[in-house]
Order: C-alpha cells, then sequence, then structure tokens
C-alpha cells in the first residue's frame, strides 16, 4: 500500500495526477509504420537522465502523491542500465510498477524482473501473423514477441497485449486474438490508432473505431462489462469463450476528463498531456522548487482532448 500524499497533484478539474509514464529512451528496434519512419533520428544518449537521476525525480513525485509507473520507451530493454533503473523504482512505495515493452528483448530479462517489484508488462504485438507483424513492425522478429509473451505468462507477470487495429491491415484478425487470449488467459487490448505522428498520414485510411469492433465482437459472443477504476485508460469485457478485451478508444471516447497521468521524456521533459509539447524541464529543479513547479505543470493539462499533434509517438513516449 502506499503512503499518503504529503501534498497530493489536484488540478482545478478535480483530476488527480497519480500515474507517471517514464521514457527511458526513445530508440526503439522496431519501425512500427504509425510510431516512426524507417530513418528516425534519435536523441544522443548523453541526454539520457541517469538511473539516479531518474530515481530522484520518481521518488520527488511519490511525496506529492504518485501511485503508478510504467516504464516505456522507444524500447526500455534496450538501455545497458535497465537493470538498475528497475531496482531503484522497484524500491519506491508504489502500488504499481509496470514495463510496456516490444517484447523483443523481454525473454532474457524475465527472471530478472521476477525478483523485482515490476510485475505488470504490457507487449506490442499487431498480429498474429508473422507476415503481417513484418509488414507493421517492418521487423521480422514475431517468433521473439511470441515467445515474450508465452514465457512473461508462464512466470506468473500481469501479461496485457496491446494490439493497434488497422482497417484492411489487422482488423480481420479480431476473433483469432479473442481465441488467443482465452487459450493463453491473456489480456488483449484493442487500441484506435491516434492522431500522432506518422500516423497522421495513415489515419484516414486506416482508423477503426472500437465502437465498429464492438458490433462486430457481439455478433458471435457475448460480452459482460468488467469494473475499471475511473481513470482507467480501457474499457474491459470478459466474452463467452473465455476472452478478456479491453479497448482504448483515445479518438472515439477520449478519457481526458478523468486523466491521471504525467509523462516523463528520457532527458527529463515532464509533460502534463501525451497532445501537447508544453511541459517543464525537472531534472535541475531544486527539492524547494518541485511544489512551484508541479503547479505550473498541473495548469497546462488540458482539459479537452487536444485533436493530434505532430510529434512521433516514440519521441513522447508510448
Ligand atoms: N496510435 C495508437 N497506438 C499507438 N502506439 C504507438 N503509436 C500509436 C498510435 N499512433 C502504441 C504502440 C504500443 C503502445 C505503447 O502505443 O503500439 O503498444
Ligand atoms: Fe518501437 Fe513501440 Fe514505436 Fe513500435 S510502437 S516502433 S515497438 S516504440
Amino acid at each position: 500500500m502506499n503512503i499518503k500524499p504529503i501534498k497530493p497533484l489536484i488540478d482545478s478539474y478535480g483530476r488527480r495526477i497519480r500515474k507517471l509514464r517514464v521514457s527511458l529512451l526513445d530508440a526503439c528496434n522496431f519501425r512500427c509504420v504509425y510510431c516512426m519512419p524507417l530513418d528516425p533520428v534519435f536523441m544522443d544518449s548523453s541526454r539520457w537522465l541517469r538511473p539516479q537521476e531518474i530515481e530522484r525525480v520518481c521518488s520527488a513525485l511519490v511525496d506529492f502523491g504518485l501511485e503508478q509507473i510504467r516504464l516505456t520507451g522507444g524500447e526500455p530493454t534496450l538501455r545497458d542500465d535497465f537493470r538498475d533503473i528497475v531496482l531503484r523504482l522497484s524500491s519506491l512505495p508504489l502500488d504499481k510498477l509496470g514495463l510496456t515493452t516490444n517484447g523483443w528483448n523481454l525473454t532474457k530479462e524475465l527472471d530478472f524482473l521476477s525478483d523485482t517489484n515490476c510485475r505488470h508488462i504490457n507487449i506490442s504485438l499487431d498480429s498474429l501473423t508473422k507476415e503481417i507483424f513484418t509488414r507493421i513492425t517492418r521487423r521480422d522478429y514475431f517468433d521473439k514477441v511470441l515467445d515474450s509473451i508465452l514465457s512473461a505468462k508462464r512466470l506468473g507477470f500481469h501479461v496485457k497485449i496491446n494490439t493497434v487495429l488497422m482497417k484492411g491491415i489487422n482488423d480481420h484478425e479480431i476473433f483469432d486474438f479473442i481465441r488467443f487470449s482465452a487459450e493463453h488467459e491473456v489480456e488483449i487490448r484493442f487500441l484506435e490508432l491516434m492522431s500522432i505522428g506518422q500516423a497522421n498520414g495513415y489515419k484516414d485510411k486506416l482508423f477503426v473505431p472500437a465502437s465498429d469492433i464492438i458490433q462486430m465482437i457481439s455478433t458471435r459472443e457475448e460480452l459482460t462489462g468488467e469494473e475499471s477504476e475511473c481513470d482507467s485508460t480501457s474499457f474491459n469485457f470478459k466474452t463467452s469463450s473465455g476472452a478478456s478485451i479491453g479497448f482504448i478508444a483515445s479518438e472515439t471516447l477520449p478519457f481526458c476528463g478523468n486523466c491521471s497521468r504525467w509523462r516523463l521524456s528520457a532527458d527529463g521533459f515532464l509533460r502534463a498531456c501525451l497532445m501537447s509539447e508544453n511541459g517543464i524541464y525537472i531534472r535541475d529543479v531544486e527539492p524547494e522548487d518541485y511544489k512551484a513547479k508541479l503547479n505550473e505543470l498541473l495548469m497546462m493539462k488540458p482539459y479537452r482532448k487536444i485533436e493530434r499533434i505532430e510529434q512521433d509517438m516514440y519521441k513522447i513516449g508510448g
């Protein structure tokens, strides 16, 4: 259980910040078409926050009521000091420490992660066929990712699969994903393609609203709604065939009014919203100035959904 916040971060709309996404680096060894170009320019590693700095910022935010941290990227496991960072964050009094990964490097981190508090792993998997997976990620790593998912599940991690659905590319696989979920007892979350960076160029052609998917699934399966926290990004169902599925309908049903999340970039820029480049550099803020700085950031969080952003997802942190 978390300690009581000393000075909780609550904005004028009553939203309390309690979750943080920490991007460890912007680089990734995949090239998902909606996330980055084929030849991205990554930030120089000398700019990355060092493990002690990440720990310092996160620990200070815990004092302001932060309860959950999720590590993300780019691909977080690509950092040489990934384990050092996880160990440091693992010692903070958090309710939840999680990891979002492409799964490429995960199998060999699982034994290490088993001994930490990082027990919640989200893995991206946009197709259950090698060919389509390769077309979307532009990498031939399907088998490695599948192995990661099944190994993590076998070792008792809380595993969720993130699947971005795209019309004519992978939306015919919905029932395969449902079967996969029931068979392997792993939750699948279908994401709407968001108007971010590269994806803006594909959105008109590829966008599938969550309501269409739900309607399609309802023709074959009975859906029973599951309870979720009010700041949850997804709404979730059990299907009659035993699958656990969720929907992140960021475009058609935005959850900004309940959002409890901030994001920290690899070089220490703390921002209030995925869709807005506003934020503050937190890296060199002195402890006595934290309160004022964080209050500034609280006021930067938009209440209504910002429609699109040109910055690519890998730069923001997924
Ligand atoms: N729309 C929806 N999801 C996206 N992701 C990356 N870019 C987009 C986008 N434009 C997903 C990745 C990963 C998660 C962190 O975000 O597939 O699963
Ligand atoms: Fe890498 Fe994730 Fe972007 Fe794909 S979506 S290129 S796995 S950061």
